[in-house]
């Protein structure tokens, strides 16, 4: 017996594909969007056209991992835990958005490589779906749509960290260097409505920016302009802030884009790097996620996180001096530097 709790673990552990997928399967079928009022399983097949045994079946597996209630009183009706409740498609989290990028085949099927990533130090994507993933995400608008947003769901934790550490006095014109769908530029203008800015990102990114800006009020201050950070971004601006792009990329990609950034910055222009740094102190679960994360960008990219010095390294490389981190603890941290 005394064993049996070791294995237990890693048996629970190797589960981890078929909990993400049940999770996967319930956002597409909207159980959690149906279930924000109890719901018997029979009526909620009935609602979701969808088998009722396979249906109670699913919904017994997510009240198990917590993320629905059943009235044991009652006629046994299910109901969104509070945990389930993040999965509606309307959640401000945005978090269901994550489910179905990181469950989406061509993401899975690279992970099934890791082991491959893992003895060449290099990327296995374009192996196992024929291109690069931001060519392949070009050539899948739904699956690009999915990726802008479950990015822009990080959005608060950015600028929270932004203006936490970062003094915009004097600062009249920002550029977002691959700022997605402009999540984290709108934060930043929204602190002042002296602020203008652009987010410079992949051609089809930055016109789902612009129309983010103006269905948020922003149309007047903010637009998305068509960029390749390894071509030019838009020059002359007072802040230049590029934001998880740098993990994306190897070393020798990163000194280009930063090169890039730093040709089109003014004297007295200033860059904020805004990522998530390994030795920054962060609670076990954060830094368990991080450590995750940092394998999907091997998978992906045969990128990485990295550490305070191991970003100024890049900056020097780039003609920038190394940058400093300000004392605040959030959960993205930046670093600043000028040109
Ligand atoms: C991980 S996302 C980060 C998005 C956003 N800055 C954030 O923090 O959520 C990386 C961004 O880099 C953009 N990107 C990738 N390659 C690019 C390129 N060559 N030129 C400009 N942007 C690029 C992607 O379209 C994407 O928006």
């Amino acid at each position: 017996m005394a064993d049996l709790q070791p294995v237990d673990t890693v048996l629970w552990m190797a589960r981890g594909t078929w909990v993400a997928m049940t999770l996967r399967a319930a956002c597409g079928l909207g159980v959690f969007d149906q279930l924000d009022q109890p719901r018997t399983a029979p009526d909620l097949a009935a609602a979701l056209g969808s088998d009722p045994h396979a249906t109670a079946r699913l919904l017994v597996a997510l009240t198990d991992l917590g993320l629905l209630e059943r009235d044991g009183h009652g006629d046994g009706a299910y109901a969104n835990s509070a945990t389930g409740a993040t999965l509606r498609e309307d959640h401000p989290s945005g978090v269901r958005n994550l489910v179905l990028m990181q469950s989406w085949l061509p993401n899975v099927a690279s992970w099934t490589r890791l082991e491959d990533a893992v003895r060449t130090g290099s990327s296995v994507f374009e192996a196992v779906n024929g291109m690069p993933s931001w060519e392949h995400l070009s050539r899948h608008p739904e699956a690009e749509a999915l990726f802008n947003r479950a990015m822009a769901r990080r959005a608060a934790g950015q600028i929270e960290a932004i203006l936490a550490g970062v003094d915009l006095t004097g600062v009249r014109t920002v550029v977002d260097v691959g700022g997605g769908r402009g999540a984290m530029l709108a934060g930043i203008l929204e602190a002042g409505p002296d602020l203008s800015g652009v987010v410079a990102d992949r051609p089809e990114v930055a016109a789902e920016a612009e129309v983010a800006f103006a269905e948020a009020g922003l149309g007047a201050r903010a637009h998305g302009v068509a960029a390749d950070f390894f071509d030019s971004v838009p020059a002359g601006a007072d802040l230049y802030v590029i934001s998880n792009v740098l993990h994306d990329w190897d070393d020798a990609e990163c000194v280009a884009i930063l090169a890039t950034v730093r040709a089109a910055m003014s004297e007295g222009a200033r860059l904020v790097v805004v990522e998530k740094l390994l030795d920054a102190p962060r609670s076990f679960e954060d830094t368990r996620d991080l450590h995750f994360v940092d394998l999907h960008m091997l998978v992906m990219f045969g990128a990485r996180e990295r550490t305070k010095p191991e970003y100024d390294a890049l900056l020097v490389a780039a003609g920038f001096p190394p940058g400093s981190v300000p004392d605040a603890e959030t959960s993205w941290n930046v670093i600043e530097t000028t040109r």
